[in-house]
C-alpha cells in the first residue's frame, strides 16, 4: 500500500497581478518505508510541494491521501493531530526552542500530546543519533550538526510514520551534513520511517532510493516512479 499519494496537486501564490504556480499539477505516490529525495533548482516549488504533502499548507487543487484517506476530509483539529502524531518535520534552520535543553526540546512534542515518555524508545533514539551527552545543553552550546540531530530526535519523538525534511543539511558544513544524512538513512532503515527529503544538493539526493526532480512546479524526472492507486510493489 502507498502510505502517501497526491493527485494533480496545485498551489498558486498571488503577488500583485502575477500568479505563481508554485506546484503545478503534481501526481505522485510514496511507498511505506521508502526514502525519496525531491530535488530541483531554487524556486522550483520543492518546499511548497513538501508543505502540501505534509498538510502544513492547503492546496488550491488536487488532493493528498495519507493511507488512502484524503487530507481534505480532516478538519483543522484532526489535521493538526495527524501532523503531530503521524508526521515529523525537520527544517534547514533546526528550529529548536532556544530556552529549552536538548532533552526538553526532544520531549516537547510528547508533552504537547499529553503522553508519557517511552523511556526505551527515547534511549534508542538518542543512542542512534549519538546525542546522549548533549541532552542537557541549550541549543546555543551545540554545533549545527548536534542541533540538527536533536531536531531529528524531536521529529521522531512521537513515533511518526513519515518524516519530512526540508534541506536538512543546508546550514551544515560538508562533514556534519554527511553525518546527518547517514543518520537519516539509519532512521529510515532501523525505524522503518518513510522519509521524504527536499534538497537542491545532488550529493545528498544520491543517497536516497528514489529521486524526483521538480522544475517550475512540475515533475520532470522520477528515478523510480510509483503509480498512484496502483499496487506495484
Ligand atoms: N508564501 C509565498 N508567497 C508568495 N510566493 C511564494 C510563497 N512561497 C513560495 N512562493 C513562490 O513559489 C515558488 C516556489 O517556491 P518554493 O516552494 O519555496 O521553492 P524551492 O523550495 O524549490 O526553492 C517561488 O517562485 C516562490 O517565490
Ligand atoms: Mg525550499
Amino acid at each position: 500500500m502507498h502510505i502517501l499519494e497526491c493527485r494533480d496537486l496545485r498551489k498558486e501564490y498571488y503577488s500583485g497581478e502575477n500568479v505563481i504556480a508554485a506546484v503545478d499539477g503534481i501526481t505522485a505516490a510514496f511507498e511505506k518505508g521508502s526514502f525519496t529525495a525531491i530535488t530541483g533548482p531554487s524556486g522550483s516549488g520543492k518546499s511548497t510541494f513538501l508543505h502540501l504533502l505534509s498538510g502544513l499548507e492547503h492546496a488550491n487543487g488536487g488532493e493528498v491521501y495519507y493511507n488512502e484517506k484524503p487530507l481534505g476530509g480532516y478538519n483543522d483539529n484532526q489535521l493538526s493531530v495527524l501532523r503531530r502524531r503521524r508526521f515529523g518535520f525537520v527544517f534547514q534552520a533546526y528550529n529548536l526552542v532556544q530556552e529549552l535543553t536538548g532533552y526538553e526540546n526532544i520531549l516537547l512534542p510528547v508533552m504537547l500530546d499529553r503522553r508519557k515518555i517511552d523511556e526505551a524508545y527515547f534511549q534508542k533514539l538518542v543512542g542512534m543519533l549519538e546525542i546522549e551527552d548533549r541532552l542537557h545543553h541549550l541549543p546555543s552550546a551545540l554545533s549545527g550538526g548536534q542541533q540538527q540531530r536533536i531536531a531529528i530526535a524531536r521529529a521522531l519523538a512521537n513515533k511518526p510514520s513519515i518524516l519530512f525534511a526540508d534541506e536538512p543539511t543546508g546550514n551544515l558544513d560538508g562533514r556534519s551534513g554527511r553525518e546527518v544524512m547517514s543518520l537519516l538513512r539509519l532512521v529510515n532503515r532501523e525505524l522503518g520511517v518513510t522519509l521524504v527529503l527536499v534538497t537542491h544538493d545532488q550529493g545528498v539526493a544520491d543517497q536516497s532510493q528514489r529521486i524526483i526532480r521538480i522544475e517550475d512546479g512540475k515533475i520532470t524526472a522520477d528515478s523510480k516512479p510509483v503509480t498512484p492507486g496502483g499496487d506495484d510493489q
